[in-house]
């Protein structure tokens, strides 16, 4: 890490290399450490997080990490530090280790658009370039002082998605089409209330991230959940289940697969008032009618595309999943426990069983919503090769 105000981002960045089970090892120059602790890094990867050349007498600190990281990642990466090690310069524990290693090297800028546009610049990423050091981003959007443009640091899951790659992660979705839906839909009432559920959108944001990581072209369906796309993905936003269904059936066409995380509301109001109702009118009577089904829609009509779906119950989990692979006619169903701490919706866990339709089923349990999407996943790419 070097010194910019984007090093919070940082944070995230330590936090997915680990939880994909990455030893993380930090160093951060003295400019960095004006933006974020190194104790921060010690206590999130369980290795201490070094600053100087000379903290640890009777060793050589940066030869015994640039030979030991399998990978180096600076994020965020200033102009500074860009030249430097264009031109070889090694004043400190950082730039000394970098000139050491020889490991793949994936670069993060981050800086104002004025510096990242300079000819300086513009010639030390092409001497970097032409040595095999791989770059991410900057992105354009607001930076520091407010100011917009080119510059803003990748965000943490795309610069874990360009470390996956050239690690040589799997890429074993490469030239796949993926659907993905997730979030809640929120079937209008009036113009200002709604049903809805609990759906954070957590469980589809994962597996977009895992799937766009293993080279599949992903287009992400978002309802009104609380969760952010994951960056680079294609996303359409949705607020009802017919703009879902809708949305759905556009690209369905051009799919491989289809995994249908939302939680799309089972009903919604027969008439939806044009006016706020109003409390002094009385009690009002809501009838209900059923949504599209998305998911029994697209198994009536699907020709060679995958179908994923879930099924979230409170009670009977397995049972009631068997019981929609069978009826949607599906592929797979994830089957997960909701309506208690720690599982489902809102939550980081998932209690969830997958069910297949050939019959290798894996038994209810917990999972990481990250560990369950590369499980589904790896389901998707082996019924990918078998067909
Ligand atoms: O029937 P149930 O709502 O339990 O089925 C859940 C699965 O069906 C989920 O994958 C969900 O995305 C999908 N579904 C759908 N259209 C609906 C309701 C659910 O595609 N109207």
């Amino acid at each position: 890490m070097t010194g910019g105000i984007a090093a919070y981002k940082s944070v995230h960045l330590a936090r997915l290399l680990g939880e994909a089970g990455a030893e993380v090892q930090t160093v951060l120059t003295a400019a960095a450490t004006r933006f974020v602790g190194a104790d921060t890094f010690s206590g999130l990867t369980g290795f201490p997080a070094h600053v100087s050349l000379w903290e640890q007498p009777g060793e050589v600190l940066h030869v015994r990490m640039a030979h030991e990281a399998d990978m180096a990642i600076v994020a965020p990466a200033t102009a500074n530090i860009i030249a430097k090690l264009a031109h070889g310069i090694a004043d400190d524990l950082l730039t000394a280790t970098l000139l050491e290693a020889r490991c793949p090297i994936l670069i993060a800028p981050a800086m104002h658009t004025g510096m990242w546009e300079h000819p300086a610049t513009r010639g030390n990423v092409s001497i970097l370039a032409s040595r095999d050091v791989r770059f991410v981003g900057p992105e354009s959007g607001s930076l520091a002082h407010g100011d917009e443009g080119v510059g803003r640091l990748a965000e943490p899951e795309a610069i874990f998605a360009a470390a996956t790659e050239l690690a040589g992660g799997r890429r074993d979705l490469e030239g796949r089409r993926i659907l993905i839906t997730a979030g809640p839909t929120h079937e209008p009432i009036d113009p200002v209330r709604f049903l809805g559920n609990r759906s954070s959108g957590k469980m589809g944001v994962a597996l977009a991230t895992e799937a766009a990581a293993r080279g599949a072209d992903v287009i992400f369906v978002l309802g009104p959940g609380t969760v952010s796309p994951p960056p680079g993905v294609q996303t359409v936003n949705v607020t009802t289940a017919q703009e879902m269904r809708d949305a759905v059936l556009e690209t369905f066409p051009e799919a491989d697969a289809v995994i249908m995380a939302a939680a799309v509301a089972d009903f919604r109001p027969k008439k939806v008032t044009p006016g706020k109702i109003k409390k002094e009118d009385g009690m009002p009577e809501l009838i209900l009618e059923p949504t599209p089904d998305i998911l029994s829609e697209l198994g009536r009509t699907r020709t060679r595309q995958l179908l994923v779906g879930f099924a979230a119950e409170t009670t009977g989990v397995e049972e009631a999943g068997r019981e929609k692979l069978r009826r949607k006619g599906l592929d797979l169903v994830v089957a997960n426990l909701v309506g208690q701490g720690g599982t489902g919706f809102g939550s980081d866990t998932n209690e969830a069983a997958i069910l297949s339709a050939d019959g290798e089923d894996e038994p209810l349990r917990p999972w990481t919503k990250r560990d369950l999407a590369q499980a589904v996943l790896d389901r998707v790419a082996a019924l990918f090769e078998i067909r």
